[in-house]
């Protein structure tokens, strides 16, 4: 996910300045009341002294406490964040009205304003921090669409991925060998994916399987740039901040955005110096710099790539994993799958097709543990109404998809891990239905959806075909934690760490 959310994390760094604020936000209550003429009333919501209130209520779990308010005050609600609206849909038909029918309206994000300083070399480059999707917004899209993830890109990619994962299950392999040792899931799979990702951008792995290399702490690295862009937030949601701190604190966001780029600015260098020349197959940077991008975008756009991609695959792969040791009887079931379909120990994205439980399991990973529970919050450009309520200009809006793909009134046993559910409905990820919708949907889906479905169930397939996995200490795995918090992704709160025990007399890989 990516750095724009507006979601404070460190409630306790806000305490402060918020006591200041104080006198002001009794001025804003006061007013509160008295300006409704004719238009539709304001959604409902927990009522305004707690503007203050709100804030806290949010925590590590938003998309949790906002599930509860959301069963007080309805499907549309209106909070305050300072004195900014925050406006949350949590069912179907509002998110069919804010994703689709007012995909016009409401399809703009919030930047902040460190991000926004003049000069920026963030701001309105990446597809995610483009306040508008406006012609540049969709030039980017376009680029993606055309020379990243077109399935005329990504079959010419296929092997490439496949080398990948298959070096991911010979490092796990490797590990079981002699003396048995546990595997932390997310952390391998994100080198694995960092590689795809880096492969496809500049044909070089950046890590291997120990996270060192080129590439060494580029998660790290990524995350301390999302926290970094969401600490201002409080002079977004009042207006406080003098020039003299967003001067601050933009350097040292760029300190942290230098450092990641300096992994690929000089490759990316070398591969302009030798356009004419270039050998071997295209990738991703040849595309941007043939179509004229300059350096300033294609590190954005490099960024933003890395930010949204890799956690996203990690973690849904760690959840799917976790929900599977639970749920022996659907591990059971996608092993039968996998050992009638596979003939060796490699699964091809050509076998996807011939996969349904894979797919349903994770559809189910997904619709439990969904990386953006919140999607990315949007923005209204403009005043518009709502399931007959006024939306405010530049509110920012959440929709709830967490809460909807739990709504025990649209899902039956809602908390359970049946995989089943999926085999019979034809729902997809394409965002046409608003009861599931991981991927987001309208002008805002997810892109890199074409990429996460290749390379997703093959990882999941590959760890679970050629490996069983055991908690340390033989613990049962029905003890497993399964608390989350809401990162840039909402992650696993304890992270998975299993045993691998092959499954396989030779891995011939
Ligand atoms: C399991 C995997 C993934 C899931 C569930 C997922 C989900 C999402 C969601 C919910 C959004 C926000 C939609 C909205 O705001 O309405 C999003 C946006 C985005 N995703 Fe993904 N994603 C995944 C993987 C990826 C990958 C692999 C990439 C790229 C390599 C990627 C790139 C992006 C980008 C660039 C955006 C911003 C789009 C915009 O602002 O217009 N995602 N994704
Ligand atoms: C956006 O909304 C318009 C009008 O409601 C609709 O015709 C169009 O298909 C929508 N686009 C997307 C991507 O949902
Ligand atoms: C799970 O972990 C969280 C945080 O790490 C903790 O607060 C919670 O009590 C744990 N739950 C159980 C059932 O152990």
């Amino acid at each position: 996910m990516n750095p724009t959310s507006l979601i404070p994390t460190e409630s306790a760094n806000l305490f402060f300045p918020l006591i200041l604020l104080l006198p002001l936000l009794f001025i804003l209550l006061l007013t509160h009341h008295t300006s409704t003429k004719k238009q539709p009333p304001l959604p409902p919501g927990p009522s305004p002294w707690p503007i203050v209130g709100n804030l806290f209520q949010l925590g590590k779990t938003p998309h949790i406490a906002l599930a509860n308010l959301a069963k007080v005050h309805g499907p549309l609600m209106l909070l305050k964040i300072g004195t900014r609206p925050l406006i949350v849909g949590s069912s179907p038909e509002a998110a069919r009205e804010i994703l689709k029918t007012h995909n016009r309206s409401l399809s703009g994000r919030s930047i902040s304003h460190t991000i926004r300083i003049k000069g920026s070399k963030l701001h309105n480059l990446q597809l995610v921090l483009h306040d508008e999707c406006n012609d540049k917004w969709r030039r980017v899209k376009s680029i993606y669409k055309t020379e990243f993830f077109s399935a005329k890109v990504l079959e010419s990619q296929v092997e490439m991925r496949e080398r990948k994962i298959r070096e991911l299950v010979r490092y796990i392999g490797l590990k079981e060998d002699g003396q048995v040792r546990a595997v932390k899931i997310k952390e391998v799979v994100t080198f694995t994916a960092i590689n795809i990702v880096s492969c496809a951008l500049v044909s070089r792995d950046f890590v291997d399987l120990e996270g060192r290399g080129v590439g060494e702490g580029l998660m790290e690295n990524v995350r301390r740039f999302a926290e970094s862009a969401a600490k201002p937030q409080l002079g977004d949601m009042f207006g406080v901040l003098s020039w003299w701190d967003l001067q601050g604190m933009y350097k040292e966001l760029m300190g942290i955005f230098g450092r990641v780029c300096g992994i690929w600015v000089g490759m990316v260098e070398e591969k302009r110096d030798r356009q004419d020349g270039a050998l071997g197959g295209r990738d991703f940077a040849d595309a941007l710099i043939q179509s004229g991008f300059s350096d300033d975008q294609i590190n954005a756009l490099f960024m933003e790539l890395f930010s949204a991609g890799i956690e996203s695959t990690s973690a849904t792969t760690e959840w799917a994993l976790t929900e599977l040791m639970r749920n022996p009887e659907s591990m059971e079931k996608l092993r039968e799958e996998l050992s009638k379909e596979i003939t060796g120990d490699i699964i091809k994205e050509s076998d996807l097709p011939n996969l349904p439980y894979l797919d349903a399991c994770l559809k189910e990973t997904l619709r439990l543990h969904p990386p953006g529970p919140l999607l990315l919050p949007h923005r209204a450009i403009e005043e518009c109404q709502v399931m007959g309520y006024t939306i405010p200009k530049d509110s920012q809006i959440l929709v709830n998809m967490w809460a909807i793909a739990r709504d025990p009134k649209l899902w039956d046993d809602p908390l359970s891990f049946k995989p089943e559910r999926f085999l019979s409905t034809g729902m997809d990820y394409m965002g046409t239905d608003f009861e599931y919708f991981p991927f987001g949907s309208g002008r805002r889906f997810c892109p890199g959806q074409p990429l996460a479905s290749r390379v997703v169930p093959v990882i999941i397939a590959s760890l679970i075909h050629n490996f069983d996995w055991v908690l340390p200490g033989n613990i049962d795995p029905a003890q497993i934690n399964m608390t989350d918090k809401l990162d840039m992704t909402m992650l696993k709160q304890e992270p998975l760490c299993a045993i691998p025990v092959s499954r396989r007399e030779t891995m011939k890989l």
